[in-house]
């Protein structure tokens, strides 16, 4: 057989390739690179140490925790967490040393990890699947993970009643938060978004001052939609064509950006178009694609960040994430009203003017800038917390406590 030059250094190409991956791997195997690396003695008690680990032990906060994800470690929002620590070292957290894999085999069985970690919207797949632990102990919290819309992804039956012990969602009165938004005094305290909140009313609030008209002043188009699904279960799409039809009595009307309107903004110049958001709209719409309680996305900090109005649209009770006259809520106005309402606003600035009292009493900012809100930070925490941990907590009926009420009764 003829083998040429050029085949003969393809092999050898492709040999020493190899040999550096295999290197490669070997050394850089995340068990290595961890400082700590044994995994724990199955059914030891969870305060006993092993002589293994007294070293770990005597340097507080640097035993590791280890968090399962059982379901795909590629879906959101377990996407960002990665494998091992780095999540939480890159965002500064106060501890570190929670450990995350969607590797099984990590630890000798099951009951080794602190935490296992499931995906809302995987939960169908698993149960028909069967593809559960068999093994459990009382020690470890099962967690139900989702940032998607209970009404997206309801559960209607009670095969997971009694099974999880705490819940990382959206919602408010979860143990973790997967949100978007905190809200801070200018005191810098966080003060939510919370159930009870204890706003300023707009009429304490002093009216705005010279600069801030000044800065509202190029505004001349009454409202923006940025939107890409047109198709959702909270039938945006149909009321914001309601509200068009209510607008053009008024020679007004709302531009639609992305696939579900004319005006386009793709994400490679999202940065111009939130100028051009700043500087000529008064209004933008933050249309939720589904309607559940506490289910508000960063949707509207966008707006906030580039001084409009956000007209929110979605199932939360708003008061609960944003002060007094900062908003107008369309889900509660209804089309027409809030038609007239836009109308009103934009026939009197010193109304619009309202709008903004807010900014010098409270901050919104994304959960995430801070390990202060940030929840990774936050979940890690709750794992070190050893009264946390063994607080015995069990969701008793969990899909009363997810899904929203009437809707399960609804499809049967
Ligand atoms: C901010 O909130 C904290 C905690 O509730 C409170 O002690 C402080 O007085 C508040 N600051 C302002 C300026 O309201
Ligand atoms: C977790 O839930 C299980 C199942 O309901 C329960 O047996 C266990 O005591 C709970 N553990 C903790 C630490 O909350
Ligand atoms: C769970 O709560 C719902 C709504 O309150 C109720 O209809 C249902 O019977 C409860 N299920 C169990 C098993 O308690």
């Amino acid at each position: 057989m003829h083998v040429n030059l050029k085949t003969k250094s393809l092999y050898c190409f492709v040999t020493v390739t190899l040999i550096f991956v295999i290197f490669y791997l070997n050394n850089t195997s995340y068990l290595k690179k961890t400082e700590i690396e044994i995994p724990r003695v199955t059914n030891r008690p969870y305060h006993k140490i092993t002589t293994e680990e007294i070293t770990i032990y005597t340097r507080p906060r640097t035993k590791t925790r280890y968090i399962l994800l059982w379901t795909n470690p590629n879906s959101y929002p377990f996407a960002y967490f990665g494998e091992g620590n780095s999540v939480f070292k890159n965002k500064k957290c106060e501890y570190n040393n929670c450990y995350v894999t969607s590797n099984r085999q990590l630890l000798r069985d099951y009951t080794e990890y602190d935490v296992i970690a499931f995906n809302g919207p995987q939960l169908i797949e698993i149960t028909s699947s069967d593809d559960l632990p068999k093994v459990r102990t009382f020690r470890q919290k099962y967690v139900y993970a989702n940032v998607e819309a209970a009404a997206n992804y309801p559960i209607c039956q009670n095969n997971w009643d009694n099974f999880f012990n705490w819940t990382w969602t959206y919602k408010l009165d979860s143990d973790a938060i997967w949100g978007y938004i905190a809200v801070f005094n200018t005191s810098n305290h966080v003060i939510g978004p919370s159930t009870d909140m204890d706003w300023m009313s707009v009429d304490d609030m002093s009216p705005i001052d010279k600069e801030l008209k000044q800065k509202l002043a190029s505004k001349t188009k009454a409202g923006a939609w940025f939107a890409s699904n047109c198709n959702t279960l909270s039938k945006r799409e149909e009321f914001v064509n309601e509200v068009q039809t209510y607008l053009k009595d008024f020679d007004l009307k709302i531009d639609v950006y992305g696939s579900c309107g004319t005006f386009q903004c793709p994400k490679s110049i999202m940065p111009r178009c939130l100028e051009e958001l700043e500087r000529n709209y008064y209004f933008y719409f933050a249309f939720e694609n589904a309607i559940s309680e506490d289910y508000v996305t960063e949707k509207i900090l966008y707006a906030l960040d580039h001084y409009t109005v956000p007209v929110v649209y979605g199932g939360a009770d708003y008061s609960r994430y944003l002060p007094p006259g900062s908003y107008l809520n369309a889900y509660q106005l209804g089309a027409k009203d809030l038609a007239t309402e836009i109308y009103d606003i934009l026939e009197n600035r010193e109304i619009y003017y309202r709008y903004f009292r807010w900014r010098k009493y409270y901050i919104l900012r994304r959960r995430h800038e801070s390990p202060r809100t940030d929840e990774y930070c936050r979940f890690c925490a709750m794992i070190n917390d050893d009264d946390l941990m063994a607080e015995k907590t069990i969701y008793k009926n969990f899909s009363a406590w997810w899904t929203p009420a009437g809707l399960c009764g609804k499809n049967k």
